[in-house]
């Protein structure tokens, strides 16, 4: 008998950093990976507007493909829509939102910044989590669609101008008390897949913190408590593009390197 799959979604190829550390702690379970390119972007859209199709995608998603488990591995997804999904889902919903206490667990300067998109820096999730967990640092928030798109581009086998990643820093570091800034959250998903040259833009050496562990410790939590099937061999992981299959050529060689070797359309 096979496991149901884990789903995880994200607006574009940004949840690959979640879908990353998800494989590597659950390689039994067979995962899919929906991108969202017909909604792409959410960081710039209004709330209402990513609340509803997140909320509508999901319900299609989880009726389709009876996940055990959803994965919002999308930060500003999850910021703004994680309360309105999980009570009407029927599945288990594990969301990403910005890593502020692993940050401020880390951080000597006390001095972290939350580098996102423009919705997620302006959520109120994100004031709440640094009162919760960062009440004695300073908290700096720079948000960047550039950023977004260059880690598309990136994935896409181009080379986006080293600019938009020193301005995405300087958003932060250009802030008053930024100049002792320490630690970064990359708190959008695509981030990571871009941090080696986030890590040359910076005018000194600064940590960079995301969550992608803690929701791959977090699914397992839950799946451990699902798993009363064996699986039967090994499970082929898929992906699920809404934006049709038209130009993902491109995209091609990085999904088979994170283990995405069929790619269809929803
Ligand atoms: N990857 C998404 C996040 O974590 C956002 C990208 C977008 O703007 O669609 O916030």
């Amino acid at each position: 008998m096979m496991r149901k799959p884990i789903l995880l979604l994200d607006s574009g190829v940004g949840g690959l950093s979640v879908l990353r550390a998800v494989a590597a702690r659950l390689p039994e379970w067979p995962l899919v990976y929906c991108a969202d390119s017909a909604g792409y972007p959410y960081g710039t859209k209004a709330e209402a507007h990513v609340s509803a199709r997140v909320a509508g995608l999901l319900g299609r998603l989880t009726e389709r493909l009876d996940p055990a488990i959803a994965i919002i591995a999308c930060n500003t997804a999850s910021t703004i829509a994680l309360g309105h999904v999980r009570p009407v889902l029927a599945v288990p919903v594990v969301g990403t939102v910005p890593a502020i206490k692993p940050a401020a667990e880390r951080s000597r300067s006390r001095v972290i910044g939350v580098l996102g998109t423009e919705a997620t820096v302006r959520q109120a999730y994100v004031d709440d989590l640094s009162a919760r967990f960062a009440a004695d640092c300073l908290v700096l928030r720079h948000g960047s669609a550039a950023l977004v798109d260059a880690a598309e581009q990136t994935l896409r086998g181009k080379s986006p101008d080293p600019q938009i990643f020193r301005d995405a820093i300087a958003g932060l570091t250009g802030q008053p008390g930024g100049e002792r800034l320490d630690t970064i959250v990359l708190a959008c998903t695509h981030f990571p897949l871009v941090a080696d040259a986030l890590a040359a833009a910076c005018p000194w050496p600064i940590a960079f913190v995301d969550g992608a562990d803690g929701i791959a410790r977090r699914a397992a939590y839950l799946l451990a408590a699902l798993d009363g099937e064996r699986a039967s061999g090994a499970a082929a992981n898929r992906a699920i593009f809404t934006g049709g299959l038209e130009g993902l050529a491109p995209l091609r060689p990085a999904l088979k390197a994170f283990g995405l070797d069929s790619v269809e359309s929803l």
